[in-house]
């Protein structure tokens, strides 16, 4: 295959999927069929959407559903999420509707601080650097001033910014390190704007900065750009009640079923293979509602990843103790999120998403976001430390077994009870019951 094109961008949307369809389908006629049956029928919304991304064709759906019953601090949400997952949806239903009679989900954010960083070369003298830094400090605000006047009017703007010395790890390398409070944005267009104006007023006024030679004033500017690691943007969801209050369907003993919880979450606090499957399970909530609400995934998912390895090691983004009868199950995770700017005035569906969750402010969404995964997490975690998915399957597989061969009551008492921890297969079923009734 060599499918290369140059100047697809100039070609229009019907060249485009003219291009595609005849390149790469035996059938053009059908594939351009497939690709508009997904355009919609109202020219302007399909324009909105056109308009999202370069090179758009069509649009590709996902799901969109509602897990409702989310007691959060004393209210109700339903939440909307959208996952191609069949599983996730039903499973954060039932854990809001199993915490909902427990005194629901405590949430909190506990701060709320986006970083930026404008990385550069210096090579001279690191005294004079931080005396320059320090002499120059008022103007990287005075200077972004026109940038950060609206933000500063909502109670945002520069928190601080500092010099840091990293030439230790990497040769001559510096950073002016800035924290920013961006309020109900996200903030990365405002953060990248003042990080720019911060990178140009740097290498400006190192030119008038008289103690510096010709080759100190000669600093070089590699990139500015907000980091997606915010760990002092944190948000902190739990659920509590006492161990007995915990029995339900599935469990019928809530001590051994508390502990046995307990022992999962410890697992993949300190077994990296397991953590990350764990961590995967509550991002099928986060994720779900970050796409809903129009936020960026991909920012939330590198930055929660980087923090569950903050230690050095990657573990459990929860947590879960048994303590003077009481079990609590808790997670923190870094969120930066916004229910401004972005796609959240544009997307129809992302704006009805926040309509349903009753027009939160960004820290009401980081709280509604972290509960949600800390419900998927319970739910998987309930699954697999009772019924376990493989337990279902096998369950099935021998009941069609032992009806076909009408076992009697004994019979099939005899023939669970030593299949109870082995792997199922027809044949070896067989075999059983025909041994058994020798
Ligand atoms: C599947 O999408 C998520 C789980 O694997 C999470 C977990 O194992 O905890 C069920």
């Amino acid at each position: 295959m060599n499918n290369a094109i140059a100047g697809f961008s100039k070609l229009s949307k019907e060249e485009k999927i003219n291009w595609i369809a005849t390149e790469y389908f035996t059938s053009p006629t059908d594939a351009i069929a497939t690709i508009k049956q997904y355009w919609n029928n109202d020219e302007s919304l399909q324009k909105l959407h056109d308009e999202f991304i370069e090179n758009t064709i069509t649009n590709f759906y996902l799901p969109m559903g509602i897990a409702p019953n989310f007691l959060i601090n004393e209210n109700y949400y339903s939440v909307p999420m959208v996952i191609e997952e069949s599983s996730v949806v039903a499973a954060a239903a039932k854990s809001a509707k199993f915490w909902s009679t427990r005194g629901g989900f405590k949430a909190t954010v506990l701060n709320s601080e986006k970083i930026g960083q404008v990385h550069f070369l210096y090579k001279g003298d690191v005294d004079k650097l931080e005396q320059f830094f320090k002499q120059t400090k008022s103007k990287f605000y005075t200077e972004t001033d026109s940038i950060t006047k609206n933000m500063q009017k909502r109670g945002g703007g520069i928190l601080d910014i500092e010099l840091r010395n990293k030439t230790k790890e990497l040769e001559n390398y510096f950073q002016l390190h800035a924290t920013f409070e961006t309020k109900d944005s996200m903030g990365a267009n405002f953060i990248n704007s003042c990080l720019e104006q911060f990178a140009k007023t740097l290498k400006e006024e190192a030119q008038n900065f008289s103690d510096f030679s010709d080759d100190e004033k000669d600093i070089q500017v590699v990139m500015s750009i907000l980091s997606n690691y915010v760990p002092n943007c944190i948000v902190r969801a739990e659920v509590s009640c006492r161990v007995e209050e915990l029995a339900e369907k599935n469990i019928n003993n809530p001590q051994e079923f508390a502990e046995k919880f307990v022992q999962a979450v410890k697992i993949a606090e300190i077994e990296p293979f397991r953590a990350v499957t764990h961590n995967k399970g509550i991002m099928n909530g986060v994720d779900a509602v970050v796409l809903a609400t129009g936020n960026d995934f991909r920012a939330v998912e590198a930055g929660v990843h980087a923090y569950a390895s903050r230690s050095g090691k990657y573990s459990s983004l929860s947590h879960a103790k048994i303590e003077n009868g009481i079990f609590t199950f808790w997670m923190e995770m870094p969120l930066a999120l916004g229910t401004v700017g972005g796609l959240t005035s544009l997307h129809p569906l992302v704006k009805m998403a926040l309509q349903i969750l009753g027009k939160p402010s960004s820290h009401q969404l980081m709280q509604i976001v972290a509960v949600t995964g800390l419900a998927q997490n319970f739910a998987a975690l309930r699954s697999l430390t009772t019924t376990g998915i493989q337990e279902g399957h096998m369950k099935m597989h021998i009941n069609n077994i032992l009806n076909q061969f009408e076992t009697s009551d004994e019979e099939r008492k005899t023939i669970k009870k030593h299949f109870e921890n082995k792997t199922i297969s027809h044949a070896s079923v067989v075999s059983f019951i025909e041994n058994l009734r020798k």
